[in-house]
């Protein structure tokens, strides 16, 4: 009989803090009543550690601030409280790359009650594996990306800056994907502009220019370090609606997320765009995106103790 390998730290899987107390993550249970799953009334945000190191900790923590306060919600704890939180799930872990989420829920109400007011908020947070939306073949090679047919949600009802568990829209455009060949799927909005997709944002490269919605989107964090990247690399960026025709018209695109960092795509709706390869632009602002992580910009050393 073979006996598998044992990881030499159980909580490698991931940890969770849950209750006040931190448990693998594949224990940890919600209350089945906590709004935050009942009504998908919760927020969340995902910062990553690479190579040990928190990236824009800061900034995600501010973010979340932000989707709660938008949300009426607050913390039960400190700020200073959430950010030993976080550092003591990826240090239980012993994870040098990790996905970091930090989720506040509604919570469960009284008895008989519908008052959100009523509710006291909760706090979970966990660290597992860090999540790649791409496979290595996929980021080297370039993703099959659809518009899909659902429209997203339109930003007048759910404010799409609040970061939100509102995703089958985004879950259904996965499907047509996968019904279509493709790999991932971006949404277009009511008026015919694209939007964002599951997990991701997106960007067009046209004539030496990058572009990207200005509405109805996740603000993402590496939406905003890509536009960072490009003033220094003094590629014009240009914030505004992209029609689908637009993109389609494109000479790359690439998608941006917390989970991958710069994603090329290189066949859109079944159609090659240029060569078929991820192009210059994205190559350039891919590799530089991992560089600024080697050189720890904008770093946090994750506390793993003695
Ligand atoms: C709907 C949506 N858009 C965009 C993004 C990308 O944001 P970030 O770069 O902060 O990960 C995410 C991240 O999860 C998302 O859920």
């Amino acid at each position: 009989m073979t006996v598998a390998a044992q990881p030499s730290n159980p909580l490698s899987e991931g940890v969770a803090f849950i209750d006040g107390h931190y448990v693998p993550l594949g224990e940890a249970r919600i209350p089945i009543t906590d709004r935050g799953f009942v009504r998908s009334d919760a927020t969340y945000d995902v910062v990553h550690v690479w190579k040990g190191r928190f990236f824009r900790l800061d900034d995600y923590v501010d973010r979340f601030y932000a989707s709660m306060a938008g949300l009426r919600m607050t913390l039960p704890c400190s700020r200073e409280d959430l950010i030993e939180i976080l550092h003591q799930c990826v240090r239980r872990s012993g994870l040098q790359d990790a996905y970091v989420q930090m989720t506040c829920t509604r919570g469960v109400p009284p008895r008989g009650s519908r008052d959100p007011r009523l509710c006291q908020n909760r706090l979970y947070v966990f660290a597992q594996p860090f999540v790649w939306i791409a496979n290595d073949e996929q980021r080297r090679d370039g993703l099959s990306l659809i518009i899909a047919t659902p429209e997203r949600i339109p930003p007048e009802s759910v404010d799409p800056r609040i970061k939100n568990f509102h995703w089958l829209d985004l879950t259904m455009g996965i499907f047509e994907a996968y019904d279509r060949d493709a790999v991932v799927a971006v949404l277009p909005d009511r008026d015919g502009n694209i939007t964002e997709g599951a997990g991701f944002n997106l960007f067009a490269v046209k004539n030496g220019r990058l572009l990207t919605p200005d509405r109805g989107v996740f603000e993402g964090m590496t939406r905003r370090t890509v536009i960072e990247l490009a003033a220094e690399l003094q590629l014009p960026v240009e914030v505004r609606p992209i029609a689908t025709s637009e993109l389609r018209d494109a000479d790359e695109i690439f998608l941006t997320s917390t989970a991958g960092g710069i994603m090329p795509v290189t066949v859109l709706d079944g159609r090659s765009l240029g060569d078929g390869r991820p192009g210059p632009q994205s190559r350039r602002l891919h590799d530089l995106y991992w560089q600024r992580h080697e050189e720890g910009w904008l770093a946090t050393p994750v506390n793993y103790g003695a």
